[in-house]
């Protein structure tokens, strides 16, 4: 049931133009997507919530744009050169390789292939670990090989600039840093669509506060983030979770971690995690840069190493989860309707402007004008290339709230029909209410 509700989403991201495999015309590779016409629409609404939630309607953070290629130093201070490692096992049976955590535990030393579904004896097949960081050769001679890295992280951007952006901008703390952009991990095990890849987006916030406000801090920000997907981007409250890691799970710096978790079609996974990482990352590269990354409170003259909460979001996952979310399938008529219910705010374009008839060119004529109209002030699309039962079946596919349908009787009457998605309730209104319309309803 959960595999069925995966590979229709699946396929209708391929259908419909959101997601598509990376280089899929040379047989692709494992773990890389490329998003669509329409996916990149959304992704870009995604994006573009987030960073004016916390980038332009709050004056705490700020906002950043760092390189992704970064310096050998910086992983090696964030310990991510030494301990960002997988172990990794070899089946010989079918010669594929895999997480060691991710594959059936026999007994003893026994594993179970996921692939051929031998046994693997880590005897025999001894784990070996495995950097997950990708890096790339910047040296211009070849046999003299000077690595950079790609991030896997965008938040070593914006420890390394914390006292630029501090200087620059003369905040105070607490403050926070945010920053949208690609990291890179080379994972080895996929399959579960876009939720792990090797390229991928992230919205990380660093909120670099005092030491004694931090545990009040985590605990608003772990409130913060539920409440954002909940009320911001619409994801129903029963398929979104609070995890609070235990002890033995927190990474060695981390105070405190709580993963937000989504009920994807496999169960129920991480969306987010917001961890209390204390001083760590700013002490780290102080040390190995040789640079004080400390902070002096002129208000209580004194001088300490910020500590910091970090919520960590990931741009694709949360696609992911509203796709998974929206997604319906209902039976009209005797008929199955495929419809992604998304909050409008995100779907690629609020309303589809359709002629009922192609072959009459006045209504075409009218039906493009009504497009060009409005399309400055709502987002619309204007499609004539099938007819209407087809029309909005592909709409309610791709999720447009609203299709405004223009006929016959709209070129004496001026007016026009809009359905909406959800209910398929029908109302005529004049076309110069259509965007009035729009609106109200996006507001209701
Ligand atoms: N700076 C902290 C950090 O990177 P993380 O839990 O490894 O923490 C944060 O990643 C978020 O980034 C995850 O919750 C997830 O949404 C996203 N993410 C991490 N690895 C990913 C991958 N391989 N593919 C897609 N998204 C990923």
């Amino acid at each position: 049931m959960a595999d069925d509700k995966l590979s229709k989403i699946v396929s209708l991201c391929k259908r419909r133009g959101f997601i598509f495999g990376g280089s899929e015309i040379y047989g692709g590779i494992s773990s890389i997507w490329d998003y669509g016409p329409l996916g990149a629409k959304i992704k870009k609404r995604i994006k573009d919530l987030w960073w004016k939630t916390y980038t332009e309607d709050r004056s705490d953070i700020v906002g950043l744009d760092s390189s992704i290629i970064m310096h050998e130093d910086v992983f090696r201070a964030s310990g991510h050169l030494e301990g960002f490692n997988d172990m990794l096992v070899d089946c010989f049976g079918c010669k594929r390789r895999f997480r060691l955590d991710k594959i059936e535990h026999l007994r003893d030393s026994l594993y179970k292939c996921p692939g051929c579904k031998k046994e693997i004896d880590t005897n025999v097949s001894k784990p070996r670990k495995f950097n997950l960081m990708l890096r790339t050769n910047m040296s211009a001679i070849e046999d003299e090989p000077y690595w950079g890295y790609l991030r896997p992280e965008t938040a070593q951007g914006i420890f390394c600039n914390f006292q630029n952006v501090l200087s620059s901008t003369y905040k105070k703390l607490p403050l926070g840093i945010a920053q949208i952009g690609k990291s890179f991990r080379n994972e080895v095990t996929g399959g579960s669509f876009i939720f792990r890849m090797k390229e991928f987006e992230q919205m990380e916030i660093e909120y670099f506060c005092a030491p004694e406000d931090s545990d009040r801090l985590y605990e608003e920000w772990v409130e913060e983030r539920y409440n954002y997907y909940v009320n911001r981007i619409g994801l129903k409250k029963e398929n979104l979770a609070r995890r609070r890691h235990a002890k033995d799970e927190l990474a060695h710096y981390a105070r405190g971690c709580t993963d937000i978790e989504y009920l994807f079609p496999f169960g129920w996974s991480e969306l987010e995690g917001v961890a209390n990482r204390t001083d760590y990352d700013l002490t780290q590269h102080s040390k190995v840069s040789k640079k004080d990354l400390s902070y002096f409170d002129q208000k209580n003259n004194r001088k300490f190493m910020p500590h910091v909460i970090e919520p960590s979001a990931g741009v694709d996952r949360t696609f992911f989860a509203v796709i998974c979310d929206a997604f319906c399938e209902e039976e009209v008529k005797g008929k199955l309707r495929t419809v992604l219910k998304l909050k409008p705010q995100l779907a690629s374009h609020c309303a589809a402007i359709l002629p009922l008839l192609t072959n009459r060119p006045e209504l075409v004529e009218l039906a493009k004008r009504i497009f060009y109209d409005i399309k400055d002030k709502i987002t619309a699309q204007y499609d004539d290339t099938a007819a209407i039962g087809k029309l909005y079946r592909r709409q309610d596919e791709i999720g447009t709230p609203f299709c405004v349908t223009v006929d016959v009787d709209s070129l004496a009457d001026k007016q026009v029909t809009v359905r909406e998605r959800d209910t398929m309730a029908q109302e005529r209104i004049p076309i110069e209410r259509i965007i009035e319309f729009v609106n109200n309803k996006l507001k209701a």
